[in-house]
């Protein structure tokens, strides 16, 4: 395989390596992954992470085991533990789909090709959107996000995030509130790490203060991505997200989610279909990263800890998709399964 050069994934002179993003912001540690049990570990524990980007990881892992000689027949099961690695995040299913079939038609050969292209996909699908988003977005906005949707998260530039650098480019003023996104502080962690990164005027804040920023008036706009789009654009994303789009309709804030059509799964008709990921009690219990872990809660204390939740498509104002900017009346009239 070529050299491949993102933000958070790299693959050089035939080592794949990963960007530890459980280590960020404080840390920046390259990790090699030469195995299915490396990469499914670093997919649990959220070293590599965002929808399209655990697509692209399993796919580079694939692409270097067959150069690497593995048998078509362990790529296969390499294949079927990676995809169950997370349930949410579609693009990951998509991905070793399009490796599986390239696979069955080519052979072992042919996946290095393949994963190159979703790779170069990815960064090309990442500037669309950003284009096309940042055209909607007004000088001097004030933008509220929520969890990590960057170039730690894609190939490219992002796609919600991706949006926001678009705006900075295009030479508008623009501030953004950054939710901090408990449990794992996605937000607090890694798009305070963007943003400055992009030169982006930011403010971070608990997620819990978004509700009072709009009803002061302080939010114009509010953009997010996606783990999963069902076809009634019903859509999956990090864990409070939905809390923000009935916030976002009750003040009168346009509430944008912004996804590459590998995140549109036509075949789920709504998003009661879309399966959510639990993670482990102790996350909600504590908090752990470069700086440490900390417990606050007794280990006993039960708790629920859903990684996404499911915003209905009547709280959402567009879908900034690669193929343009969706209307909730083209949503309803069948737009995702016709992508
Ligand atoms: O659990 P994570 O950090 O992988 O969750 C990520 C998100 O929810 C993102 O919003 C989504 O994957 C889109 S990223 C371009």
């Amino acid at each position: 395989m070529k050299d491949l050069l993102a933000t958070s994934i790299k693959y050089q002179q035939g080592t794949l390596l990963i960007l530890d993003q459980h280590q960020l912001p404080h840390r920046e540690q390259w990790l090699p992954c030469d195995s299915a049990d490396t990469m499914i570990a670093m997919i649990k524990k959220l070293q590599i992470r965002g929808a399209p980007l655990i697509g692209i990881g399993a796919s580079l892992l694939l692409a270097h085991l067959a150069e690497q000689g593995a048998s078509a027949a362990s790529l296969r099961a390499d294949a079927e533990r990676l995809r169950a690695a997370r349930p949410t995040a579609v693009n990951l299913m998509i991905c070793i789909d399009r490796m599986l079939a390239t696979l069955t038609e080519q052979g072992p050969t042919a996946l290095s090709h393949c994963a190159e292209q979703l790779f170069n996909e990815d960064i090309a699908l990442c500037q669309r959107m950003a284009d096309l988003g940042a055209d909607l977005i007004a000088d001097g906005a004030n933008i509220l996000t929520h969890c990590n949707t960057g170039s730690l998260a894609t190939a490219g530039v992002g796609t919600a995030i991706g949006v926001i650098g678009a705006v900075k480019q295009q030479g508008k003023a623009l501030h953004v509130w950054v939710d901090e996104t408990r449990p794992l502080l996605q937000g607090g962690r890694l798009t305070t790490w963007e943003m400055d990164r992009l030169g982006v005027s930011h403010t971070l804040i608990c997620d819990n203060m978004a509700a009072l920023l709009m009803a002061q008036g302080k939010v114009d706009v509010i953009l997010v991505g996606a783990d999963r789009i069902a076809a009634n654009g019903d859509f999956a994303n990090k864990v409070g997200t939905y809390s923000l789009a009935v916030i976002a309709q009750y003040h009168q804030v346009p509430f944008y989610v912004v996804a590459p059509y590998t995140t549109v799964d036509a075949n789920c008709p709504d998003g009661s279909a879309i399966p959510i990921e639990q993670r482990n009690p102790a996350e909600v219990q504590g908090v752990s990263g470069s700086f440490g872990k900390v417990n606050w809660a007794p280990d006993s204390t039960p708790v629920y800890n859903p990684a996404f939740d499911v915003t209905p498509a009547k709280l959402v104002s567009g879908w900034i998709l690669d193929t343009g900017v969706y209307r909730p009346e083209q949503i309803v009239a069948g737009a995702l399964t016709t992508l």
